[in-house]
This record gives structure tokens, C-alpha cells and sequence, in this order.
């Protein structure tokens, strides 16, 4: 059993939960600077040891990893700490906000011999795994374009006073699931352009960025994806749409995951339609009120991580993987400045991914 202490415990809720529920991993410290906070974690869980001081569980020789759920912009400043104490880390999308730190961290987690994996909880959700399994048996034939996007009334994010800072980005934070989502299927992102703007509803709560964006998407073979994101409007209903969603078009097929509606569909290459959910697995990823926090997906990373830590195997995606998809995000940020299409490759001048 691999002993895991968490930094941050607002979304770190989750891991709290997932961390208990599996047997991979044992819980050893809960780290917030809101002290009720802590108080109110170990309360719901029962769970008896928390501290204040980041220091403490980076002191801890028992504690093998750090999963990190701190603001977007502390994240590697966060990572390098651990790295230092020699941990493994699991951190939470956007694994970071900018390039500035990158190279450090490749060599950091080199020379420490210890891993970053990103919790890139999108993945690890029951529609988009499935995807990916069919996509992979060649269901839907030859990947030609990839659509992701995703849309949510996150208004109510606004009152964490983080997200009102200038260093609050809704490209990195929102726009890091389909970005991640696009490069699982398109790797070699090589350029990119779009359109962005800071809502009427966003400007009013206060946000810096731009919370509505559209983007284009050029890999290195010519293929192409989009995505959206919109952080300041209603929704539609779910049955219409869903908040988070890849669809994939190929030449014999087309499939489509919908995340938290747990819902999958797809035309294979042999013309059959199929729609499934997956109410069965309900219990498992929400299981706190309503659907705010979701945990079962961290529990399907924080297992497959523990499974490659054990293996000597690298849990993807990486810290290269993660850090090349930060570079696509850095190139749309550019070219939201710019008005321009951007390439994504001298933006990683010097990065060695
Ligand atoms: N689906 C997902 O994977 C998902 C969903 C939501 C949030 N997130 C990510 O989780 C991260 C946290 O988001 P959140 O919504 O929980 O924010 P939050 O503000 O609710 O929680 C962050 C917590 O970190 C604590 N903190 C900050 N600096 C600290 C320090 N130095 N030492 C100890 N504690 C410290 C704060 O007190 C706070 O409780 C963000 O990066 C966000 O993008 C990921």
C-alpha cells in the first residue's frame, strides 16, 4: 500500500474519498491553511490527521505521494516542494498555468527519480474510457477530426476569491479537460487559433479573462479538432447536451462521451447505433450530495497510478504529456492575444519533452 498525504481539500474532497475507498492507497495526512476546513474533512470521514503546514507532509518519510489541489497558479511551486522532499506527486488539472517552471520540473522529477502524474479526471470517467477502448478496437475506423467542449454555468466558481485574481485563467482551468481530451487522440498538435472574450456575466462577477472561447486545432498530419468553452452562461438541459463532451468522427464511425451524464454513443463501423449510460456505476463516482464532487474517476487514476508506480511503469499523462498540453493552451493563449494562428513548438524552446 502506497501512502498518499493531499494538499488542498476543497476538490480534494475527492481524492480524500477515493484515497479511503481503495485499498492501493492509505491515507496518512489532510493538508489545508483553513483549519475549519480540515476540521470539517475529518468530520465527514472520520479521518483523524490533518496539519496546517504543507512542510509537515513533505517531513513525513511515510508519505510516499502528494496529490495537490491547490489554486491553478500555485500548482508548481507545490509540485517542485514535493519533488524536493522526494514524493511522487499526483496533481490536478491545469497541471500548470505557464511554461515558466517546465524545464525545472523535467529536471527535478528526473533527478529525483520521482513521478508527476496528471489527475486528468476527464479521462477517468466511465464515457471517455469507454471511448477510448472502442476507439482503439477500431470501431469508429480511421480518427479523423476530434470536437470537444465544455460549457458550464460556473458562476458560483467566482466566489473563491482566487478565481477574481488576474493569474485566473478559465483556458487553463476549464479548457485544460478538452485540450488533454483533443491531444489524447491528436498528440502532435502543432498549431492553433481562435476567439475568446469576457462575457457580460463574467465582467460583472468580476473575472479578469476571458471566460467564451472557440478554438481550432492543427496537428502535424493535417488533422484537425475544436473546442469551446464557456464558463458564464446557462446551460441546456442534459438530455440535449452535456457540459463536458468528446465526440470523435472517423472515416467507418463517430462516437460521442458525455462526462458526468455517464453517458456513451456511438455509430461503429459495422452501421449499429448504440446508446448506453451507466447507471450502475452511479454510486461510484457521485457520492457526495447532488453532483458538485464526483469521486469515482479519482479513484479510477489514483488506482491506475499506484498499479504503474508498482509496475515501474509510467502513469500517463506525464509530466512531458502534461507539460505539452500547457504548451498547446500557452499557444491559444497567444494567439487569443494576437488575433493570429500561433505553433506550439517554439513556445517549448528549451523544454526537453
Ligand atoms: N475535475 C477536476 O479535476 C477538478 C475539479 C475542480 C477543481 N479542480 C482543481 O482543483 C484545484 C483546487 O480547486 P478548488 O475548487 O478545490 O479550490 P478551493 O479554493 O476550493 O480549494 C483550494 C484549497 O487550497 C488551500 N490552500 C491554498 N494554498 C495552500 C497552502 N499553501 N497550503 C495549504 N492549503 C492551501 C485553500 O485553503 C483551499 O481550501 C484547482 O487547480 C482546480 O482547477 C479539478
Amino acid at each position: 500500500m502506497l501512502r498518499l498525504g493531499i494538499l488542498g481539500l476543497g476538490e480534494g474532497r475527492s481524492t480524500m474519498s477515493a484515497a479511503l475507498a481503495t485499498d492501493k492507497w492509505e491515507l496518512r495526512t489532510i493538508c489545508d491553511r483553513n483549519e475549519a476546513l480540515c476540521k470539517q474533512r475529518c468530520k465527514e470521514f472520520d479521518f483523524h490527521h490533518y496539519t496546517l503546514e504543507y512542510q509537515d507532509m513533505l517531513d513525513d518519510l511515510e508519505i510516499d505521494a502528494i496529490g495537490i489541489y491547490t489554486p491553478d497558479h500555485l500548482h508548481a511551486t507545490h509540485i517542485k516542494m514535493a519533488l524536493k522532499a522526494g514524493k511522487h506527486v499526483v496533481c490536478t488539472k491545469p497541471l500548470i498555468d505557464n511554461l515558466n517552471d517546465a524545464a525545472e520540473l523535467l529536471q527535478l522529477s528526473a533527478e529525483m527519480g520521482k513521478k508527476v502524474f496528471v489527475g486528468q479526471s476527464s479521462r477517468f470517467f466511465e464515457p471517455m474510457k469507454y471511448q477510448r477502448k472502442e476507439y482503439e478496437a477500431g470501431e469508429i475506423g480511421e480518427l479523423v477530426t476530434v470536437e470537444a467542449n465544455y460549457n458550464a454555468d460556473h458562476r458560483w466558481f467566482l466566489g473563491k476569491g482566487w478565481s477574481l485574481q488576474d493569474s485566473f485563467k478559465w483556458l487553463y482551468g476549464g479548457l485544460s479537460h478538452p485540450v488533454d481530451l483533443v491531444r489524447w487522440y491528436l498528440p502532435n498538435i502543432e498549431e492553433v487559433m481562435g476567439y475568446g472574450m469576457l462575457s457580460p456575466n463574467g465582467k460583472a462577477g468580476g473575472l479578469k479573462n476571458e471566460d467564451t472561447m472557440h478554438f481550432i486545432l492543427k496537428a502535424s498530419d493535417g488533422r484537425i479538432a475544436s473546442i469551446s468553452g464557456t464558463y458564464a452562461c446557462p446551460t441546456q438541459p442534459q438530455q440535449r447536451d452535456s457540459e463536458m463532451t468528446c465526440i470523435l468522427r472517423g472515416t467507418e464511425g463517430c462516437s460521442q462521451g458525455d462526462y458526468m451524464d455517464l453517458r456513451y454513443a456511438i455509430t461503429n463501423k459495422a452501421g449499429e447505433e448504440k446508446l448506453m449510460t451507466f447507471d450502475h456505476k452511479l454510486k461510484h463516482y457521485f457520492r457526495f450530495e447532488g453532483k458538485s464532487h464526483h469521486a469515482g474517476e479519482y479513484q479510477n487514476y489514483l488506482e491506475y497510478f499506484a498499479d504503474c508506480l508498482e509496475k515501474g511503469v509510467t502513469a500517463y499523462p506525464d509530466l512531458k504529456e502534461g507539460i505539452g498540453t500547457v504548451a498547446v493552451m500557452k499557444a491559444m493563449e497567444e494567439s487569443l492575444k494576437t488575433g493570429m494562428p500561433v505553433k506550439v513548438k517554439p513556445l517549448l524552446n528549451n523544454i526537453p519533452i
